[in-house]
């Protein structure tokens, strides 16, 4: 079969996201499978093949053509983060087409791509997380009633995106508006959120026919001042800790709450989920349908912590997906 690894996308992760791509097509068994890395930007979508354009795609068919062949994808394996592959919107061109896929579905990836929604969503199971007002672009902002009602810090991060691109940490009120617009570049609506002071922890999973892999949880320590995105892909800025540094309870209540979490929002395939750890509670940050699966990456060093490879995992996801 034909494995289409399908990366880059139209947000500011499009560079993760090349870098996620070329690790799963690294990890697709060959033995089995027939892998093509596939780049999208805009309407721009093509094969890639030894770092070079080899061919567009036919959009009408996911389709493309080597020397003459037409070539047809039998699975999508998406790793865009972002912007079209974590919202929903390619899972619905591929539900046309009636292509598998790797990931969540259409309405599960895109409640959990919008904070907002997920959050008021996630509340009704009674999942603990900071407080938050929504603010839409160019809203006018009474910035004292926020502080009033969050404090400070708080962070200002655009609703729907990752790798924690327009993110600010704000400590003062004169600071909050500049943080606004910087989040609005990169989403419609922004969220300011409650600082909870707390250690960050996260936890992979997938759900395959027969089981629940529930990885085991890492821990995020960041020696800037967050988990920004220089502490997130510089090596060395973090300490990352797979398996996690906690009492087994507390281990445990973070794979159950992810599990949980899983179900709630109807994911498929892997997904991660994140938290801030304070006074033994898990105050629950946000769940990714395509997290970051680059060398370095979380879901890559928890799969491994749990004795299993990430063929191994990537092999099964798609042969379930074209039973
Ligand atoms: N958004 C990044 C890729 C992650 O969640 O891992
Ligand atoms: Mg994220």
């Amino acid at each position: 079969p034909n494995i289409a690894v399908i990366a880059g996308g139209d947000s500011s992760e499009f560079v993760v996201s090349v870098k996620s791509g070329e690790n799963v097509f690294n990890a697709i068994d060959t033995e089995k499978f027939t892998p093509w890395l596939v780049h999208m930007k805009g309407d721009n979508w093509h094969v890639i093949q030894d770092g070079n354009k080899l061919s567009d795609i036919d959009k009408s068919n996911f389709s493309f053509s080597q020397n003459g062949k037409k070539i047809k994808f039998d699975f999508a394996y998406i790793t865009i983060h972002g912007t079209p592959g974590e919202d929903g919107i390619l899972q619905g061109y591929f539900d046309l087409l009636k292509i598998p896929y790797s990931a969540s579905h259409v309405q599960s990836s895109s409640l959990t791509f919008n904070k907002w929604f997920c959050n008021n969503y996630l509340q009704n199971f009674g999942v603990k997380m900071a407080r938050s007002v929504i603010l839409r672009k160019n809203e006018t902002v009474n910035t004292s009633s926020i502080i009033k009602k969050l404090g400070l810090p708080v962070f200002v991060k655009p609703n729907a995106g990752g790798s924690s691109f327009g993110i600010s940490k704000v400590k003062t009120e004169k600071e909050i508006i500049p943080a606004l617009k910087k989040a609005w570049k990169e989403s419609d609506d922004a969220l300011i959120e409650e600082f909870i002071e707390g250690r960050e922890y996260t936890c992979g999973l997938v759900k395959m026919k027969n089981k629940k892999l529930v990885f085991p949880v890492t821990e995020v320590i960041p020696k800037n001042e967050f988990f920004d995105f220089e502490a997130k892909y510089t090596p060395g800025a973090t300490d990352e800790i797979t398996p996690a540094r906690l009492p087994e309870k507390l281990f445990k209540k973070c794979q159950e709450m992810s599990s949980e979490i899983y179900e709630w929002c109807q994911c498929s395939g892997i997904a991660r989920i994140d938290y801030i750890l304070k006074d033994n509670t898990f105050y629950f940050l946000e769940a990714n349908t395509i997290p970051g699966m680059t060398a370095t990456s979380f879901i890559p060093q928890q799969i491994s912590a749990m004795g299993l490879t990430l063929k191994q995992v990537i092999s099964q996801i798609i042969e379930e997906g074209l039973e």
